[in-house]
């Protein structure tokens, strides 16, 4: 999975707000909450982000992947979307041979083969590994899991000198860089290392592990030139509904029940720290990047 060249989308200069979430994960539920936040928040699509993987877990792939499109938003490619855009015969999540994890999305990945169309494996093979933009004079980039693959694991936890590692090798691609907007780990954090910003917007389609069923996205704010306030929000949504419609399909009682608890199923890929913060609910973050300064929101 060699991403020494990176396909990009360059979005130039965005004049205002920017959101942006991650995996939708076959959660029609979720992305029409998203879709309605966005337009209640008077963002359109060409200022809205999403960082991959639109089909997973939940039970409607296809129908979740044409809200997407007819949304019109600018897209990342993430691993399921370039696995299924190749015609693979699995999603390349990353987790463990022979977990759960693995055994179980081995179900929703020949669920979301069924349902998508072959124009839809099309649009997904066609995403840019890259969605670069600037924003308050600062040059950032929306990609899925890692610069150096697109299925690494990048966590709050993960050492500040990987994250700049990741954030170099994206910057040498040829532009000036001075931020990353992430998905693919599924815990929404903000972290500014040396200047830079790492951002994970979270994930649409699954609850953040935190014992609520709540889902969160990142919107970005530009104050003044070199500052953009940052923020991760939570995000309600019939989330019964998407339980229901999971049983009703067939698939893994393990993801349905994770929407209502707001609990991962056993993960072997999360790092200690994020272990111990399961069940622990997450407040929403605002940090001012370019000041020093971070607060807390309820
Ligand atoms: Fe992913």
């Amino acid at each position: 999975m060699s991403e020494r060249e990176p396909s990009v989308h360059d979005l130039g200069g965005l004049d205002g707000a920017v959101l942006v979430f991650g995996g939708p994960y076959s959660n029609l539920e979720a992305a029409q909450a998203i879709r309605a936040e966005a337009a209640r928040l008077g963002i359109p699509p060409a200022r809205t982000i999403c960082t991959g993987d639109t089909v997973a877990y939940c039970a409607d792939p296809g129908a979740t992947v044409a809200l997407i499109r007819d949304w019109g938003i600018p897209v990342v490619l993430g691993n399921v979307e370039e696995q299924l855009g190749a015609g693979a015969a699995d999603c390349a999540c990353g987790f463990t041979p022979g977990s759960a994890c693995a055994e179980l999305s081995a179900q929703w990945y020949a669920h979301a083969e069924r349902e998508i169309t072959a124009d839809d494996r099309r649009w997904m093979a066609g995403l840019p590994r890259r969605i670069r933009f600037t924003l308050g004079g600062r040059r950032l980039a929306a990609i899925h899991g890692g610069a150096s693959r697109i299925n690494r694991w990048v966590f709050a936890s993960t050492p500040a000198a990987e994250k700049l590692d990741e954030i170099a090798l994206a910057a040498a691609e040829g532009a000036r860089l001075d931020g990353i907007i992430a998905g693919h780990c599924g815990l929404p954090f903000a972290d500014v290392v040396a200047g830079q910003l790492w951002c994970n917007a979270g994930t649409v389609g699954m609850p953040a592990n935190d014992g609520t069923p709540r889902v969160w996205y990142a919107l970005l704010t530009p104050e003044r030139p070199g500052v953009i306030a940052i923020e991760l929000r939570a995000l309600t949504y019939d989330f019964e509904r998407t339980a229901q419609k999971m049983r009703r399909a067939g698939l893994a009682e393990a993801y349905a029940r994770a929407l209502e608890t707001g609990l991962w199923p056993p993960v072997d890929i999360l790092p200690p720290a994020e272990q111990a913060a399961a069940g622990r609910r997450l407040a929403a973050v605002r940090v001012r990047w370019g000041l020093a300064e971070r607060s807390a929101a309820a």
